[in-house]
């Protein structure tokens, strides 16, 4: 009789830890802002995008999409546009690579080709955060690009 006592005892012990768990992991999850948790990712692409190290030949993102991509770029030949909310004009047709490509994969292209860097997988955090950044970018005011 004492061991079934005892038995029932714990087991509503360990009934009542596991409620207290779920109820703090769901207030831990109640707490989580989407709209920070998005600011935070466009932070950490935009320090991508000034990152040496993404590539291998010591170049970033913004030599050649000055001023964070908000502007637009004459560099020889190269003609680069400002960014402009990217995430709605793509899948599209990418001309350097000659066929339709998704804003990750234009991003990779650009990590593999002039920053020589190797292509991050399409779960690697840093290809979201810089995607992320690069969707959030809209192009300079006018007055802005000409005092630079
Ligand atoms: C050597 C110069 C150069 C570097 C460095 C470079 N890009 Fe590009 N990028 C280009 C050119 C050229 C284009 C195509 C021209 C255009 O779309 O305006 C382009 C296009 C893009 C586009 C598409 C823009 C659009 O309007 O469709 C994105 C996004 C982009 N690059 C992101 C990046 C990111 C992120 C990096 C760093 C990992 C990077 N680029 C590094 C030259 C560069």
């Amino acid at each position: 009789m004492k061991k079934i006592i005892v038995v029932v005892l714990v087991a509503i012990i360990a009934a009542g830890v596991m409620l207290a768990y779920a109820e703090e992991k769901k207030e831990a999850k109640a707490k989580v802002d989407p709209d920070t948790e998005l600011a935070k990712s466009v932070e950490r692409g935009f320090a991508l995008f000034n990152d040496k190290k993404l590539g291998t030949n010591g170049k970033t993102c913004n030599d050649c999409h000055k001023s964070g991509g908000a502007q637009d770029v004459k560099m020889g030949d190269m003609s680069i546009k400002a960014f402009d909310d990217l995430a709605a004009q793509y899948p599209k047709y990418f001309m350097m690579a000659e066929k339709v490509l998704t804003l990750d994969q234009v991003v990779n292209f650009c990590v593999t080709m002039p920053l020589k860097g190797k292509a991050l997988a399409w779960d690697d955090q840093k290809l979201t955060d810089l995607v992320a950044y690069c969707a959030s970018v809209k192009p300079a005011k006018p007055e802005k690009t000409e005092k630079k």
